[in-house]
């Protein structure tokens, strides 16, 4: 996008960096909704050009069949999912899966799960080793089998968790923050002092559709994950929390849920993302990527930045 055009002004740049990976765009596809990258590109003439880099499915240490049907609801603005990480487990996906990844064009991040920290420290060793890999992200938004608390809701548990996989791998980690943990800002500082790089912020809402002919839940797992443009002010509001706890130790946040065009990606980073994270769009769109980084690009040209990152934590607050 840098180009000079024929009225001698340049187009801004959407070029970021993060974590040493040198991005096109700051769009990075979201965890779980992309596959394994080679699906979409199966599919779609996909172009990886207007991508940042793509988080891939999370991946447990054993493979999971998932949780029992029906897995998915559409919801106003939104769609709610109990998937359940169904994957096929961490040495497939390293065998079968990732040579792949070398046909496209982009940066790749690992996401991980597990329900015991040894699970998630085994599988990030793994996934770290690859070449191809250049940071592992961490969803915490799994039950930890001790307590049956998820990671990302307790401060202590979160520690333990990210302190253990950021020492036994040689990438750099992101901590994928939950919302509906009470005090997010305490639970991203709790990350950060136990060494993590990036912070995403964040996974889905949890939450239920009710058949109502049949008094029962509609998901087969009763509850499920909200995500879409639903949630967005939500999210847009975390990640203006989590920045003010984050920024002042120059760890970047990963805007994550609703994004959908230009001017949401926009929102994001004013309120502090340095680099944003699209979901369920995908299941819209599949090229969808492309579309919003036309409007940042835009967006950028209407208010005379030359840099996408000049506009990451510039909100101005009316009750400042
Ligand atoms: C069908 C589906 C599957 C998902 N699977 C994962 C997953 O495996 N790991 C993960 O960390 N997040 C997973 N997510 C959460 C997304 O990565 C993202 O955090 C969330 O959907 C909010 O963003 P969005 O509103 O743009 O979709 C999944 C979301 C959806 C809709």
């Amino acid at each position: 996008m840098n180009q000079e055009r024929g009225n001698k002004t340049a187009e801004p740049s959407l070029e970021i960096g993060l974590l040493g990976m040198k991005m096109r765009t700051p769009i990075i596809m979201a965890s779980g909704t992309f596959g394994y990258a080679f699906e979409i590109a199966r599919v779609a003439e996909f172009d990886f050009s207007q991508i940042g880099a793509v988080v891939l499915k999370s991946v447990t240490l054993e493979p999971r069949q998932g949780n029992p049907p029906p897995r998915v609801a559409e919801t106003p603005s939104g769609m709610l999912n109990s998937i359940g990480l169904q994957n096929p487990g961490v040495d497939y996906v390293i065998r079968r899966y990732l040579g792949m990844l070398k046909n496209f064009d982009t940066n790749f991040i690992a996401g991980i799960a597990g329900d015991a920290i040894r699970e998630y420290v085994e599988c990030a060793g793994k996934l770290a080793a690859h070449g191809d890999i250049r940071a592992i992200e961490v969803n915490m938004s799994c039950p930890n089998v001790k307590d049956g608390r998820r990671f990302a809701s307790d401060s202590g548990a979160a520690a333990e968790l990210i302190g253990a996989v950021k020492k036994g791998c040689r990438k750099p980690v992101i901590a994928k923050l939950a919302p509906g943990t009470g005090d997010i800002q305490e639970i991203a500082r709790a990350c950060i002092d136990a060494g993590a790089d990036a912070l995403s912020v964040s996974n889905t809402y949890v939450g239920m559709v009710i058949d109502t002919h049949r008094r029962r839940p509609l998901l087969g797992n009763d509850a499920g994950g909200l995500s879409g443009p639903a949630i967005r002010p939500l999210a847009v509001h975390n990640v203006h929390l989590v920045y003010q706890a984050a920024a002042r130790r120059d760890v970047p946040v990963i805007g994550c849920g609703g994004i959908m065009t230009g001017d949401d990606a926009a929102q994001m980073m004013i309120a502090g993302a340095s680099a944003v994270q699209v979901g369920t769009a995908v299941f819209t769109n599949v090229h969808i990527a492309a579309d919003i980084a036309a409007g940042l690009g835009r967006y950028l040209i209407a208010q005379k930045e030359k840099e996408v990152s000049a506009i990451t934590g510039t909100l101005q607050l009316n009750r400042a």
